[in-house]
């Protein structure tokens, strides 16, 4: 049953993609502070979520506790709290975590009893090792147990599955109480990765709604293998598809290019529309067209141009589902109004950029 979070699609920052293993208390608060100072906070960004490699031994009872990168994690927590943000953690199903420290095997309930413990609000639980201990088709049952688990605390944690798309696990995620999971592999920060994981994602789209979503893994905006334009087609196609949006860069240096990609208001408010639909994609050549139902009755259309060279794009009324003519087209990039006229739009996409509109009949 839901646990009922994750309304929209979660909005954060995630250690992994910047630090991997280096990532300590230290770093976890000097990027608490920034999520506050940047603005991210108030675009949305409320979940500090530290991946693998802050996980200890077990104590003599078999609790788990922390290692020496982070000495105190409910003092971690309440500081993280005290900025009005969330905490995240992470661990895995199996006996150990992809980076091998300590999993939850075994102790499930007892780990789900520390986290709440701990004031932690979010779990992204790991498959990996896992698959030395249960086989595919266990899948279900073994985020069952932490699910079932994170909602005896009482504590209200978001349940992130990290299961890299095994499984079918759109069609079950609901019911062990999953928020998002997984549709793919480890993103990186380069287009071809970025697109990929995009792409596959793609037959998935039913299983999108408010409370569960498919997870195309977390940004790389702003870590700087990939230009401006292509940023803004990853947040455009992370919007599109009511993905969640974590943030996997620093937050205390990001450039102007940066902060007005990931705090885009108007973006944002595609992804995180109430109605929580996923866009599908429409191919024509090196276009391809992302149309996204929105709770107001209009649409949000994205052309990506996908080609090595500019291309003009053309967005036609009737290629959209709305009822009624076109009163009012937005490009929400640029923040001006455009028209159509004789029932479409036409414009100049330069190489791997996104036109992005936002289109009404009211
Ligand atoms: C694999 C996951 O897909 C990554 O996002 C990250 O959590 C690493 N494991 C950590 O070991």
């Amino acid at each position: 049953p839901w646990n009922g979070l994750a309304k929209t699609p979660p909005m954060g920052w995630n250690s992994w993609n910047l630090f991997a293993d280096k990532v300590d208390d230290a770093t976890v608060r000097t990027m608490a502070d920034a999520m506050v100072s940047s603005g991210m906070r108030d675009a949305g960004y409320v979940y500090i979520n530290i991946d693998d490699t802050w996980e200890g031994v077990r104590d003599a009872q078999g609790n788990i506790q922390s290692n020496h990168k982070f000495p105190d994690m409910k003092a971690l927590a309440d500081y993280v709290h005290s900025k009005g943000l969330k905490l995240g953690i992470y661990s895995s199903p199996g006996p150990r975590t992809c980076a091998g420290y300590p999993g939850s095997y075994g102790h499930e309930e007892q780990d789900a009893k520390t986290l709440a413990a701990w004031g932690i609000d979010y779990l992204k639980y790991d498959w990996c090792s896992a698959s030395t201990v249960y086989q595919e088709k266990d899948l279900q049952a073994v985020y069952q147990k932490m699910g079932a688990a994170l909602r005896a605390t009482g504590r209200p944690i978001v349940f992130s599955l990290c299961e890299y798309g095994l499984g079918n696990v759109g069609s079950w995620g609901p019911q062990v109480s999953g928020n998002l999971w997984r549709t793919t592999g480890d993103i990186r920060d380069a287009w071809s990765s970025m697109i990929g994981n995009i792409e596959e994602q793609v037959p998935t789209a039913q299983y999108a709604g408010p409370g569960h979503w498919n997870d195309p893994d977390m940004l790389e905006i702003g870590n700087g293998h990939m230009t401006d334009d292509e940023y803004r087609t990853h947040m455009s196609l992370w919007a599109l598809t009511a993905a969640p949006l974590l943030a996997g860069n620093d937050l205390r240096s990001m450039s102007e290019a940066t902060k007005s990609i990931l705090m885009n208001h108007e973006v944002l408010a595609v992804d995180q529309d109430t109605l929580g639909k996923q866009a599908s994609p429409v191919k024509n050549g090196t276009m391809e067209t992302w149309v996204k139902p929105l709770a107001d009755g209009g649409v949000a259309v994205g052309v990506v141009n996908l080609g090595g060279a500019a291309a003009t794009a053309t967005i036609a009324q009737t290629d959209l589902p709305l009822h009624g003519t076109v009163k009012k087209a937005r490009n929400l990039w640029t923040h001006a109004d455009v028209k159509f006229a004789n029932g479409s739009y036409s414009a100049e996409i330069p190489s791997h950029a996104t036109l992005l509109l936002k289109v009404s009949t009211r």
